[in-house]
């Protein structure tokens, strides 16, 4: 009897990194530090990609999402739950939006986010921004101006306008446009806030348009960038706003938030989502809105961005501190990659963007002051 050669089997881990992967294997986390498999420390000035907010492992965040976990682990919106209505209670309060429609990944909020202000207006344009993310699924990827090319032919009917170029948007506007979808900051691209006063501007042309302003505040929002939406600050109330990353604390959910008069438009039936809404999930969204609000978090992030920025901005090589709160682009005066890995060798984890001047800091709001210090000393002698 013969056997076939063994064929070399394909590794089980689709791994979409690939050299930009880190070369560190995290096994354990602990507030806003995480640990690697051979027990070294990291301070975690990244937060796995904006997201946790409230660090690693809170106390109340765990007992939140094992005590749903016994009581009732799923169930989908086929039926109400009081978890969900609590939440989607929480969420609306903390952000001033009407409704909220719970997903489970940003992108997911951004699609429905752009089906229901077609289907609103019954108009099929969205302008949307140059060097602006909204994530990888095909219709965000539509209205995402990097990475597209390599995915030919691009989803949707898209105008793209430079980013903070008020009078190239009002170009764009015209009786076709469905809404205009941007991040009030741009995260991805370098942490790049547009000129003052332009985010309202681009309120008043939608209004004046008739088309609807969509804010993607999937890495800006929920405390952030030191306020619950970061189109607050602008005293910008979007039609739509999406929200994710850190929602759940790390648990993996998202929400699509609206006025109720958008949310009049839509039908039952209209959308859906299996997890969406799920018990965990939902425990998840209201422990960490009550852990933000009972810490004062939000305030503790804008504090910590005026302390990083000030430290941090002294440092020769450091050109310029973007962005507030925990989430801040340090453009430096030289690519971030070698300077993101020798902060890595010594014990801090931060990122890199769009940009390949900028290193991104997305440290949890829990981050204590002492790390600030720490990480200032660190970035200064792998500057020198
Ligand atoms: C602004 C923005 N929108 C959407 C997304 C996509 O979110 P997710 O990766 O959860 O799908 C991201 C992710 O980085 C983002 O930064």
């Amino acid at each position: 009897m013969s056997v076939a050669p063994a064929l070399p089997l394909p590794p089980p881990l689709l791994d979409n990194l690939g050299a930009a992967q880190l070369p560190v294997t995290l096994v354990r986390g602990q507030g806003a530090r995480v640990f690697d498999d051979a027990g070294r420390a990291y301070w975690d000035f990244y937060g796995g990609h904006a997201v946790t907010m409230l660090g690693q492992g809170h106390p109340r965040w765990v007992a939140a999402i094992a005590a749903q976990a016994a009581k009732l682990s799923f169930c989908t919106t086929m039926t109400p739950t009081p978890v969900r209505d609590r939440a989607a209670t929480a969420l609306c309060a903390f952000t001033g939006m009407d409704v909220a429609f719970f997903v489970n990944s940003g992108a997911e909020a951004n699609e429905a986010a752009l089906k229901i202000a077609r289907k609103a207006t019954g108009r099929p344009v969205v302008v949307s921004m140059v060097k602006g993310f909204h994530g990888r699924t095909m219709g965000a990827l539509g209205v995402t101006y990097k990475y597209r090319d390599q995915h030919e032919p691009a989803h949707g009917d898209v105008r793209f306008v430079p980013f903070g170029d008020i009078q190239a948007l009002r170009d764009a506007m015209g009786p076709d446009v469905a809404a205009v979808m941007l991040e009030p900051v741009q995260g991805i691209a370098g942490i790049v806030e547009p000129p003052p006063g332009y985010l309202a501007a681009v309120e008043a042309a939608c209004r004046q348009e008739g088309a609807l302003l969509i804010c993607d505040e999937v890495q800006s929002g929920i405390g952030r960038a030191g306020w619950p939406l970061l189109s607050m600050k602008e005293g910008v109330r979007p039609d739509i706003a999406t929200v994710g990353k850190g929602l759940g604390g790390g648990f993996p959910v998202a929400a699509t938030l609206m006025t109720e008069a958008v949310a009049a438009t839509v039908q039952p039936g209209e959308h859906g989502t299996t997890f969406g809404g799920g018990p965990l999930a939902c425990a998840a969204v209201e422990a960490t809105l009550n852990i933000l609000r009972d810490e004062g978090l939000v305030g503790r992030a804008a504090r910590l961005g005026e302390l990083l920025k000030l430290e941090l901005s002294k440092i020769e090589g450091v050109n310029e501190v973007r962005g507030g709160g925990v989430w801040l682009g340090l453009v430096l005066d030289r690519p971030a990659k070698p300077i993101q890995m020798a902060l890595l060798e010594r014990g801090f984890m931060c990122g890199t963007s769009g940009d390949p001047n900028v290193l991104r800091l997305c440290p949890p709001a829990v981050l204590p002051e002492s790390a600030i210090g720490a990480l200032a000393a660190s970035l200064q002698a792998v500057l020198a």
